[in-house]
């Protein structure tokens, strides 16, 4: 596919039944033709999403059970093609795609077997029990009993990445399946801890759990790139996303924990003259932090620039920080090798 190539008309109708919602009411995908124009264009900037979580995945050393890997409401198997070329075919007993459109399922199989020739990938059949379940972009057009059937596909999986888009309303939706699974299966990501929910707290109403991914570079000045975000009223810059990484209890772990003072910073820090000012999540709740400019001026700059995932140890004062260590600087490290390390980017 090139952009050439590119189905606009059917990109636009597709557009249109995403934000009218006509998409929940049963398959849309007419042709191959409507999943290759949606895979190189909404499907990989879904994959930038993609790449974002699974780079603090790896960057935590964390490693999917093995097992087959299953890419469930998969479209064009985005996915599933992203968790493949993370850990690489060899870690999983091969690919499982479903969707209800046969066409999703047969165009997400074959991409995945051109991308990886040596890979074994068919149509889940129910009941296989599953290594990684990979779920994308699908909660908001799931009906009541799909979301039944869901269910039961999470409780064969051994560990689950799910990422959706950053809205409120999908975000609090997958809090509810968070809060739902919490005692069968460990959080891996994005919370810090295994606690209830602190956005389910009292006058936290207003909040919702979301991050932000990076684009490629480059992006930005890519002509088709720009076009395709004008005509699907994108902005390419922001990339929110909702998600949660679960394993079940018994799997062993295979990442080192996260400290348990780990903090988790939601949405984006605001930046103001004196100070910049964050939304933290960790195991006592969710708290609005200080972090002022005069006494914290290289945190204050890292927290405009980086690219990293906002993973910190504060060193605080009440509501006011006082010093941090980022996820990958000393997390999971012992100190005789961080000089060696650069800060994350
Ligand atoms: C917005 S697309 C996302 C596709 C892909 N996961 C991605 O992230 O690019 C939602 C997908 O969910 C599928 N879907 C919706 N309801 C479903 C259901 N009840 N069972 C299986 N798949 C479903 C749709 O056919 C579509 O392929």
């Amino acid at each position: 596919m090139t952009w050439d190539e590119i189905d606009w008309a059917a990109l636009d109708r597709l557009r249109e039944g995403f934000l009218s919602g006509s998409a929940a009411n049963g398959p849309y995908w007419r042709s191959r033709s409507d999943l290759a124009s949606y895979d190189f264009t909404y499907g990989e900037r879904i994959g930038w999403k993609w790449d974002a979580v699974l780079r603090e995945l790896r960057l935590r050393r964390w490693m999917p059970p093995p097992g087959l890997l299953v890419d469930w409401g998969c479209g064009s198997g985005i996915a599933g093609r992203r968790a493949l070329s993370t850990w690489g075919v060899d870690a999983f007993t091969g690919l499982r795609v479903w969707d209800h459109s046969p066409h999703a399922c047969e165009f997400a199989t074959q991409a995945a077997r051109e991308a990886h020739p040596e890979l074994k990938a068919a149509v889940y059949a129910d009941d296989e029990p599953i290594g990684l379940l990979v779920l994308s972009h699908v909660l908001n057009e799931l009906s009541p009993a799909a979301k039944v059937a869901l269910g039961s596909v999470i409780e064969r999986a051994a560990a689950v990445i799910w990422i959706e888009p950053g809205t409120s309303v999908v975000s609090r939706d997958l809090i509810g399946w968070r809060e739902s699974l919490r005692l069968t299966h460990r959080i891996i990501a994005p919370c810090t801890h295994a606690a209830q929910c602190g956005l389910l707290a009292a006058g936290r109403e207003r909040d919702w759990c979301h991050h932000f991914a990076p684009a490629p570079p480059g992006v930005y000045a890519d002509s088709h790139w720009v076009r395709f975000g004008q005509r699907a009223g994108i902005d390419l810059r922001s990339l929110p996303y909702a998600h949660l990484v679960l394993a079940k209890n018994r799997t062993p772990l295979t990442s080192p924990e996260l400290p348990t003072d780990a903090a988790r910073i939601i949405g984006r820090p605001e930046h103001f003259k004196p100070y910049a000012r964050v939304l933290s999540c960790d195991a006592s709740g969710v708290n609005e932090l200080t972090i002022p400019r005069r006494t914290c001026g290289a945190l204050y700059k890292q927290l405009d620039r980086t690219k990293a995932p906002l993973i910190y140890q504060w060193q605080r004062s009440g509501l006011s920080v006082e010093g941090a260590t980022a996820l990958g600087e000393e997390f999971l490290h012992g100190r005789d090798d961080r000089a060696e390390r650069r800060s994350p980017d």
